[in-house]
């Protein structure tokens, strides 16, 4: 949506037209490998999109928070109170949830207008929720001069996601929205949360996005399953190893596994994550020497290990990645993020790309039934202020 349009929406919803709001953007994000790791410490390598979350915002005189989105109809208004409780409406709870944060340090805030619109589609593994938490946080660390760190506003939209809205996520996603950087992906050790800026240079090659446009209903899924089944494989391998977390196993232990876990559920489990560790190691490596085609084998396997051994797939997002593979010019394909639906993410000659969206587009109506969408993203910064003049 065109800026002016997106102000136009402002003042006929809250008027005053004297007062000009202030514009912030937020990204979704991609994870181009290390799935399944975050919440066990382990590595992810994630990029921010240009695709996201823009803010409009404005204070106002009096002592009501006024919450409006172009993307759904249901706005809402609250007058300010020292915490907040879950309204029932969904989008709502995710800026909600940030500002109970804020409340919860003992920020004073004011009256506020706010109005959303999101351009990365909602429940598709692309982190419309991080995006949404971060610029909220942006937006309110700026206008209250708080003064709180991008990893400060991190952990509170984190905290946001896992306490207000009840999905028990990782740190990746607010992590990537928040310190995303133009043409970069971001090697991040959920353990340590240190992290590395890495070109992400594809020459001949773009990165495709193709949605199965299966909702994933994250809270609903096997999200909770999953991080419950490692924290088990955690407690039986303690006979191994004093170990925090799995990730704090190399590939080379594996072997061990068998030895430790004697549900082969939990074992696959384990072994994933493990695993999954040493493809995000190399991925980095490879992709630091322009070795593209190993990067492209190591997302397929990751994929694999996703499908077979974490199970965390389905056959919507199976169908796009292995009829993806088979078609020219793909050196890579695999799901991204929590999996159940959602979206994959494709390495694919930059020539054969148009060929590759029609025909696998083709493909996926014939065997599931459902039109995919494709996503040609740029890579670009964190949640930040725009430049915006009316
Ligand atoms: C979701 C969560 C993340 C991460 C991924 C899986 O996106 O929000 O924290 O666990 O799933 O890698």
């Amino acid at each position: 949506m065109d800026k002016k349009d997106f102000a136009e929406k402002f003042f006929e919803k809250y008027g005053n037209r004297n007062n000009n709001p202030v514009l912030f953007f937020s990204p979704g994000r991609v994870n181009l490998i290390g799935e399944h790791t975050d919440y066990n410490g382990g590595f992810v390598f994630p990029c921010a999109l240009n695709y996201g979350t823009y803010l409009l915002i404005r204070k106002t005189e009096d002592n009501n928070l006024n919450f409006s989105t172009i993307n759904f109809s249901d706005d809402f208004k609250t007058p300010l109170s020292d915490l907040f409780i879950n309204t029932g409406k969904k989008w709502i709870n995710y800026p909600l949830g940030v500002i109970n944060e804020f409340l919860k340090r003992g920020i004073k805030l004011s009256g506020l207008e706010f109005l959303y619109y999101g351009n990365v589609p909602n429940g598709a593994g692309l982190s419309s929720s991080a995006s949404i938490e971060m610029v909220t946080a942006v937006a309110l660390n700026d206008f209250f001069n708080t003064g709180f760190t991008t990893l400060d506003l991190v952990k509170m939209s984190q905290k946001a996601e896992n306490e207000f809205v009840g999905m028990n996520c990782g740190i990746m996603d607010q992590f990537a929205v928040g310190f995303g950087k133009k043409d970069h992906a971001i090697f991040l050790n959920c353990d340590t949360l240190s992290f590395e800026n890495v070109p992400l240079i594809l020459n001949d090659y773009s990165l495709i996005i193709s949605n199965t446009n299966k909702k994933r209903g994250l809270t609903d899924s096997k999200y909770n399953e999953r991080r419950g089944e490692c924290d088990k494989a955690v407690e039986l391998l303690q006979a191994y190893k004093p170990i925090r977390n799995l990730s704090e196993l190399n590939t080379g232990e594996i072997d061990q596994l068998e030895k430790y876990i004697e549900d082969s559920v939990v074992r696959n489990r384990a072994k994933h994550v493990i695993s999954e560790n040493g493809r995000v190691i190399e991925a980095v490596k490879v992709l630091k020497e322009n070795n593209l085609i190993r990067f492209g084998e190591l997302m397929n396997l990751s994929h694999d290990s996703l499908s077979y051994d974490y199970e965390v797939t389905g056959i919507e997002l199976d169908t796009l990645v292995y009829e993806g593979r088979k078609l020219p010019g793909v050196i890579g394909s695999r799901m991204t993020g929590a999996g159940f639906g959602g979206c994959t993410v494709s390495i694919v000659r930059k020539a054969d790309s148009a060929d590759f969206m029609t025909r696998l587009s083709e493909i996926y109506q014939q065997k599931i039934g459902v039109t995919p969408d494709f996503y040609l993203p740029e890579i670009g910064n964190g949640a930040e202020k725009s430049d915006f003049s009316l």
